[in-house]
């Protein structure tokens, strides 16, 4: 047995153990070799950004990397690295955790013979696991970046999987093969582009990761109607990088953000039940639009973090620093939003509602645009954003 077998032996193992890998995926998971669709270079943490890591020079770390129990990152920056010292700042493509493909795997319940358009090739790995259950030209897959494409296409011929991969822009879809039994997407959206509703059959799915700039981690499964819609709900928690066309990029300016100048007031709502818990900043991202927050450890006081709320958009921002040994915190809001007031409101809404989890939400398309509902248990109640 090769190195590269055995490590591939103990994912399949790892995730048949925990019930992550259904049956039906089993096979083509144990026959798809993950590592031949990584590139010879790959991108770890220094701690200082984002840094390369070639194959030649480190063989065993980089076989080792491609099975692990993590995502590989492959490309940063769109391909220009932009951090200090030609480091890496932003993920731009990665071959999934591979307990991330098995669980969406899954959650696209793709029988054989069926018809997918996968958006976001990638490495391409992915979409060779699909060929591999689906069968030959069933699997159309969509990249929006050139040389990420190119890869794939030479990684999936080199290994005999028959996908036909398009460089284009994933939010169309891909008209000329449609209509598809089923269209997963491995970058995430905010808004369902209506085409992928407009070319999945009527009973078909739809499988995106989906989330909010406040919340990144909803993985969305919608069924398409006769009607021309797609309604969602959210069957896992999983974060991916972004649609390009829907990015959402939020940074600290330290020559804008000055506290002396801002407004100051006191809470006693504690930042790590805004941030931390799953189905409270769910919530919150529903109804606190274009605001993400952004956590920076303080190395001045142990267990000690700013959390900076931040929407680029209108130029608003709010901050306050979490310590663990007090109750009462001061907030920073400066711009034309008071940021923590709307994420405070947002907060005892969610408490008031009786802390709904993510199965309550449910996410509709149709050509008009998306709408998000909070459900009571059974009917739809109440429209949100
Ligand atoms: C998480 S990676 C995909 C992982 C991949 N399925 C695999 O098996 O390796 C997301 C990919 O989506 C691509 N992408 C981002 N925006 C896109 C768009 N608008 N259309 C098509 N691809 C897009 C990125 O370039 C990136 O390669």
């Amino acid at each position: 047995m090769t190195d590269a077998e055995v490590l591939a032996g103990r994912v399949l193992d790892r995730l048949t153990a925990s019930g992550e890998l259904t049956p039906a995926w089993s096979a083509a998971f144990a026959a798809v070799p993950r590592h031949r669709f990584i590139p010879d270079t790959i991108w770890i943490a220094d701690g200082a950004g984002l840094v390369p890591l070639h194959r030649c020079e480190d063989p065993h770390e980089w076989l080792q990397r491609a099975y692990a129990s993590a995502a590989v990152i492959t490309q940063v920056d769109d391909g220009h690295p932009v951090g200090p010292g030609e480091r890496g700042r932003y993920i731009t493509s990665s071959a999934s955790h591979p307990g991330v493909v098995a669980l969406m795997l899954a959650a696209v319940d793709a029988q054989p013979g069926m018809r997918v358009l996968e958006i976001g090739t990638g490495t391409g790995y992915n979409a060779a696991v699909l060929a591999h259950r689906l069968g030959a030209g069933k699997v159309t897959s969509i990249e929006i970046d050139a040389q990420i494409a190119d890869h794939a296409r030479r990684a999936l011929a080199s290994t005999g999987y028959p996908v036909t991969v398009i460089t284009g822009d994933g939010a169309e879809g891909y008209p000329t093969h449609a209509p598809y039994d089923r269209i997963v997407s491995t970058a995430a959206v905010r808004q369902v582009p209506y085409a992928w509703v407009e070319q999945t059959h009527p009973g078909g799915k739809i499988v995106t990761p989906w989330g909010t700039p406040y919340h990144n981690g909803a993985l969305v499964c919608f069924t398409v109607t006769s009607d021309g819609t797609a309604e969602g709900r959210i069957v896992g928690d999983v974060a991916f990088m972004r649609l390009r066309g829907q990015r959402f990029r939020a940074t600290i300016d330290d020559d804008q953000c000055d506290e002396t100048t801002a407004r100051t007031r006191h809470t006693t709502l504690a930042p790590y039940c805004v941030t931390s818990e799953y189905d409270a900043s769910l919530a919150i991202g529903m109804k606190v639009p274009n605001c993400a927050p952004i956590y920076v450890p303080a190395d001045y006081y142990p267990d000690c973090a700013r959390l900076w709320f931040i929407d680029p958009i209108t130029g608003s921002w709010a901050n306050l620093v979490h310590r663990p040994d007090t109750s009462t915190y001061p907030v920073h809001q400066s711009g034309p939003r008071n940021l923590w007031d709307e994420i405070e409101n947002a907060y005892h809404w969610w408490c008031d509602a009786g802390r709904p989890g993510p199965q309550r939400w449910r996410i509709t398309v149709t050509a008009a645009g998306q709408q998000v509902t909070l459900t009571t248990t059974s009917t739809v109640a109440q429209p949100t954003a």
